[in-house]
């Protein structure tokens, strides 16, 4: 049942590819040029109407819903909030039925994110489901949906799940960014055929897991480990961090990059792993910076690089490659090698890598 893997982390981890090409099947035609997707398609007119979009969701789900909201605004020029289903739910949200509320979900089962779902419907929300488990009791309870078709994902970390939310969430943003005239033609195109090829480049990405299990060895002791990205690959530095702490116990924080002189760098001396996001689109200058910067307090640097990088290189104690994407995809790679680093040093520590102490694969209470 784990096809050869020792975990099924390991094994839902090297099915990114294929997930990802089942996530966009029969949806994304980038000959024709057109994304095909019936729950947007039925509902264009609320998608276009919307004054605002506010995305809930917890974990992983709320990372991959970061970084959607940088993919709808960047794209379709539409304003974003994204919400801790919990933290929500509570708040007396201002909603109306002018907004459209975006629930994501692995599981479909999340109590806080259910909850969410009926507060925004008795304002009037329009709230549209992006689940894995089909027939699950969001995808019932939402308005409309698409399902993200990961297949079954068995590891309590999420790992599959994470990336084809994402590539769901981009798809429905390319969609909008084309219907409501805020994408080039050419731009629209363009980003289709760079979708397209993203199987594969995970695949490049997985290719480097020897090289990522050789860097876990010399950092599995370390007691903290902080995670850096800008952009599009802050939300990425969020999960790269909740990755590592949920299956290995070790402390990890996810920041943006600039944020770093604002506190956590008091933290940075010899013993301190920094796995930086530093690919070659999005603020490279200013990554590299805050690279020199840890550099300077004697931080150890895990760099995740554009192939054929050579500028982090000579900063860097280590650097992990990925192909070379636009931007705005550039989550789907980054992430692959943070799983895998994370994956390597709970198995190295003896970890319960696909149950770790204290989690549950559906959070069904609050
Ligand atoms: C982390 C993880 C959790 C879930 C969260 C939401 O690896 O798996 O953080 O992402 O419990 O679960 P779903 O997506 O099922 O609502």
């Amino acid at each position: 049942e784990k096809g050869g893997y020792p975990h099924f982390m390991l094994k839902e981890i090297f099915e990114q590819p294929s997930a990802i090409k089942d996530t966009y099947r029969g949806r994304l035609l980038a000959k024709e040029g057109i994304i095909r997707m019936a729950g947007i398609d039925d509902n264009i007119e609320r998608f276009l109407n919307a004054k605002r979009i506010i995305i809930v969701a917890c974990g992983t789900s709320w990372h991959a819903g970061l970084v959607a909201e940088y993919i709808f605004e960047d794209l379709a020029r539409i304003p974003v909030e994204v919400e801790y289903a919990s933290e929500f739910r509570y708040r007396n949200p201002i909603i109306s039925d002018k907004d459209v509320v975006i629930a994501i979900s692995q599981s479909g089962e999340t109590a806080d994110t259910l909850a969410a779902i009926k507060l925004a419907k008795s304002r009037g929300a329009f709230v549209f489901g992006v689940c894995n488990v089909v027939g699950s009791s969001i995808a019932r309870e939402t308005h409309a949906g698409a399902y993200t078709h990961a297949g079954p994902e068995i590891g309590v970390a999420s790992t599959k799940a994470f990336t084809t939310q994402i590539t769901v969430l981009t798809l429905i943003a390319l969609k909008l960014a084309k219907n409501n005239g805020s994408m080039s033609n050419s731009d629209f195109h363009h980003h289709l055929q760079e979708l397209e090829l993203i199987p594969e480049k995970v695949e490049k990405a997985l290719q480097s897991d020897p090289h990522i299990q050789a860097v876990a060895e010399i950092y599995k002791n370390a007691k903290n480990c902080l995670y850096l990205g800008r952009g599009y690959n802050f939300p990425v530095a969020l999960e790269g961090a909740l990755k590592l702490k949920e299956i290995s116990y070790i402390h990890a924080e996810g920041y943006p990059a600039a944020e770093m002189k604002h506190g956590p760098i008091a933290l940075i001396d010899e013993q301190m792993p920094v796995i930086v996001i530093a690919t070659k689109k999005g603020h490279y200058e200013k990554v590299v910076s805050n690279i020199e910067e840890i550099k300077a307090r004697k931080g150890k640097i895990i760099g995740i690089v554009t192939e054929g990088d050579t500028n982090v290189k000579q900063l860097a104690d280590h650097v992990i490659e990925v192909p070379e994407t636009l931007e705005s995809l550039s989550p789907l790679l980054t992430t692959i090698p943070l799983q895998l680093l994370s994956y390597h040093i709970a198995v190295m520590l003896g970890r319960n890598v696909d149950q770790p102490r204290n989690l549950a694969k559906s959070v069904t209470v609050e």
